[in-house]
């Protein structure tokens, strides 16, 4: 573990802090280091909201700012003015369909954002003299492997990358910048590769959000393709808690898989919703929601199967999730129940036209 004593306490730039796991992430680290100062940065995308962060806003050590991670420089004074000594990049267009429709503001944010964050941190990390406890922690997706035949065994740290969509291949090509600015400047940067999440806070329109809010309005459940794909979901508490470890550890230029060991085909975990959407939502329209599932046609390049081997951070770093699929996805479907009127907003006009885009009328 990195000494950082009481007296020495971390100053943190989060990018996308206020999507979906970043803003998770942001309660995590506060809850658990609450004298660092945490300074989210967020553009506020369709995906960023505001109300994520909204326990966090009355903290004298957190900061929100409204920004673009191309900003060069903004991001130069920010890194400068707070003193920053960790980045935790999440800032990122995120959804497959999306980059289908549109991979412009992918390759924009993801690979040219990513690159000009990397640049900032290069000359603040040089300004500064190198300071050993510095870190830029890269949170990146299991994607980047391609896909995965039913017998194949799970993506290790090693796996040849093989993106297949827009969005992964600007992942994967970000990625093999963020190594090579260790290898070649010895910026200390550290990836992480992780499956699926699902928990609160997030956008409805990836598949469980969407599953359990269409339960909700009695509207039909999209499963793409043959219904068989396969996803390893985690759930979102344990991602955060395996991202403090790696930021904590000793030394970076390193690469971890993350990942729950729950692979579950796409149908079976929207039926598995519904059963539990039957049970945990009694005044949900339909019932039982099942009679909701809808077969539509597949996602252009879909993944078959995306299978996570975590064994290099649960051996070397002691990390170990700990939710199960049932209990993350109960607390998931009580979180919306709880919190209608986060979501009921989200449902705009512009997201209906992306939603037509996506699934015809
Ligand atoms: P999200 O779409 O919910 O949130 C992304 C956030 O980034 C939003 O708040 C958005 O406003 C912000 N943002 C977008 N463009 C920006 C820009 N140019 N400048 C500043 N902020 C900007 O995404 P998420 O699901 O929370 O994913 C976070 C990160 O984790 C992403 O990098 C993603 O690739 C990675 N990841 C996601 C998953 C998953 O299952 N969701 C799995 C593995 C890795
Ligand atoms: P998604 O939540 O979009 O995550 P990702 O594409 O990053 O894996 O999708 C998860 C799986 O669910 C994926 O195989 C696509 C499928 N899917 C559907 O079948 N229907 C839908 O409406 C959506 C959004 C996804």
């Amino acid at each position: 573990m990195l000494n950082f004593s009481a007296k020495q306490y971390r100053k943190l730039l989060i990018t996308g802090g206020s999507g979906f796991i970043g803003s998770n992430f942001t309660r995590h680290w506060h809850k658990n280091y609450p004298s660092d100062r945490v300074i989210v940065l967020d553009v506020l995308t369709y995906a960023g909201n505001r109300k994520n962060l909204t326990s966090l806003e009355d903290k004298e050590n957190f900061r929100f700012v409204q920004g673009d991670i191309c900003d060069y420089p903004l991001i130069d004074e920010l890194l400068k003015e707070e003193n920053i000594d960790t980045v935790a990049h999440f800032a990122a267009e995120s959804h497959v369909d999306r980059s289908i429709l549109e991979p412009d503001a992918f390759i924009k944010t993801n690979v040219l954002g990513t690159f000009i964050l990397l640049e900032s941190f290069r000359h603040h990390w040089n300004t500064q003299g190198k300071p050993e406890n510095y870190r830029f922690l890269h949170v990146s997706t299991d994607e980047v492997y391609g896909s995965l035949k039913a017998d194949d065994p799970a993506f290790t740290e090693t796996t040849p990358y093989a993106p297949n969509s827009p969005y992964s291949a600007s992942k994967a090509s970000i990625d093999n910048l963020a190594r090579a600015y260790y290898h070649t400047y010895a910026i200390p940067t550290i990836i992480t590769n992780c499956s699926n999440n699902y928990g609160s806070y997030h956008f409805p329109e990836k598949l469980i959000p969407l599953t359990c809010i269409n339960i909700l309005l009695g509207k039909p459940l999209p499963v793409y393709g043959d219904t068989q794909n396969i996803r390893d979901w985690l759930y979102v508490g344990d991602h955060c808690s395996a991202l403090e470890i790696v930021i904590n550890k000793e030394n970076p230029g390193e690469t971890y898989n993350l990942g729950g060991d729950n692979q579950v085909k796409n149908l079976d975990l929207v039926t598995m919703l519904c059963d539990l959407m039957d049970e945990l939502a009694p005044d949900s329209p339909v019932k039982p929601a099942k009679q909701l599932i809808t077969f539509v046609k597949d996602r252009s390049g879909h993944d078959r199967r995306y299978a996570i081997d975590a064994t290099k951070i649960k051996t070397e770093l002691g990390w170990i999730p700990q939710e199960t699929i049932e209990g993350g996805l109960k607390k998931t479907i009580q979180w919306y129940l709880d919190n209608k009127d986060w979501w009921q907003p989200l449902l705009s006009r512009e997201y209906k036209k992306y939603s037509h885009k996506v699934y015809g009328s």
